[in-house]
């Protein structure tokens, strides 16, 4: 019961998961393309501006943080995951160990992680009260290297249920995360085409490893063409009709919820998206958000390291996340963006 009442929380309306649960090198590099010094206090700095942003629980459930966050606290010595908690927000954790090579193709990477994950999970609830974890597995599509092997499938899939089950045995809801790549100069057909192999070898796993799907949230990439492809970006119906029709071929009604990813699409492209979506429902699942890029990118191009402008960066923030909110609703217009107290547009 406590595993679906954290499901049902993370997905109330209007509410989105925020992933800020970049690695140390993920973040440093995100920090340091902006010209910010890439060390853990500024790491620590940009997280506690993301979460302290007033009233952010009026757009966001939870929170993924990396385990590094875990151990930070805000610059007034709160841990991290008491501060989110006090702003009534869910916090979760990664709990993959990131990437490392792949047997089985030197372009592919298999997700490491399951060492000692069980105690893990069990520290990090008992002492920062988490209710739900994550793991990302990555496909990279590149027809000509046959990726992904189907080798790489099987392994990752297999994994992100192993990692699934050790989470509900625990009492933490599992987020599963396979992300099928954008980067490439593959169409949108190629992408549905993977998706579909990707989820319905990922739901195989969940099945045999005895995962109930109502105690599962998918974190799923959305079918979108390569970032290369040459016929530039699909519409978003398109988008949408690849999505959910890729979904409905491989996904139980029973799952608990689906929560999207940004992928290195654009904050709009992605918010648009997640909207034409949700206008196509109802469908048997929520549908959310859970992005990082699309909607701390902006953030960290406002703050830049400056705090002179923490205040500007943490309404960019609230805006990007109020947004999402309204794609989750079936009402994001562009014309919000510009104009997001105007009535449509308020929530
Ligand atoms: P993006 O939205 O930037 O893809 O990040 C989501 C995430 O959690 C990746 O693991």
């Amino acid at each position: 019961m406590e595993l679906q009442e954290t499901v049902a929380a993370l997905f109330t309306l209007p509410k989105g998961i925020l992933a800020m649960d970049g690695s140390p090198t993920t973040l440093g590099k995100r920090l340091a393309a902006r010209g910010i010094e890439a060390t853990e206090e500024q790491r620590r700095r940009y997280r506690e501006l993301l979460i302290t942003t007033p009233d952010l629980h009026r757009f966001i459930s939870g929170a993924i943080f990396h385990e590094e966050t875990l151990r930070q606290t805000l610059s007034d010595g709160t841990p991290f995951a008491q501060a989110a908690r006090q702003r009534r927000l869910l916090v979760g954790l990664k709990v993959d160990q990131g990437l490392g090579p792949s047997p089985f193709h030197p372009k592919e990477e298999i997700t490491r992680g399951l060492g000692g994950l069980r105690e893990r999970l069990r520290a990090a609830k008992d002492r920062w009260g988490i209710r739900f974890a994550k793991w990302r597995g990555v496909y990279r599509i590149d027809r000509t290297e046959g990726l992904p092997t189907l080798d790489d499938i099987r392994i990752d899939s297999f994994e992100l249920a192993q990692y699934a089950r050790v989470c509900v045995e625990e009492g933490v809801v599992p987020i599963v995360e396979p992300e099928v790549l954008m980067e490439g100069t593959h169409s949108i057909e190629e992408s549905a085409r993977v998706h579909r192999m990707v989820w319905r070898e990922v739901l195989a796993q969940l099945h045999q490893h005895a995962v109930p799907p109502e105690q599962v949230v998918l974190k799923a990439s959305m079918v979108v063409a390569g970032s290369e492809y040459e016929g530039g970006p699909a519409s978003s119906e398109e988008v949408a009709v690849q999505t959910l029709s890729a979904l409905y071929d491989t996904v139980p009604d029973s799952l608990g919820g689906i929560a999207f990813l940004s992928g290195g699409q654009s904050p709009e492209y992605a918010t648009a998206n997640l909207d034409a979506m949700v206008r196509r429902g109802p469908h048997p699942w929520p549908l959310s958000f859970s992005f990082a890029r699309a909607l701390h990118q902006p953030v960290l191009e406002r703050w830049g390291g400056n705090d002179a402008f923490w205040n500007e960066a943490q309404e960019v923030f609230l805006h990007r996340a109020h947004m999402a909110a309204l794609a989750r609703l079936g009402r994001y217009t562009p014309a919000c963006e510009q104009n997001p107290q105007a009535a449509p547009c308020r929530i």
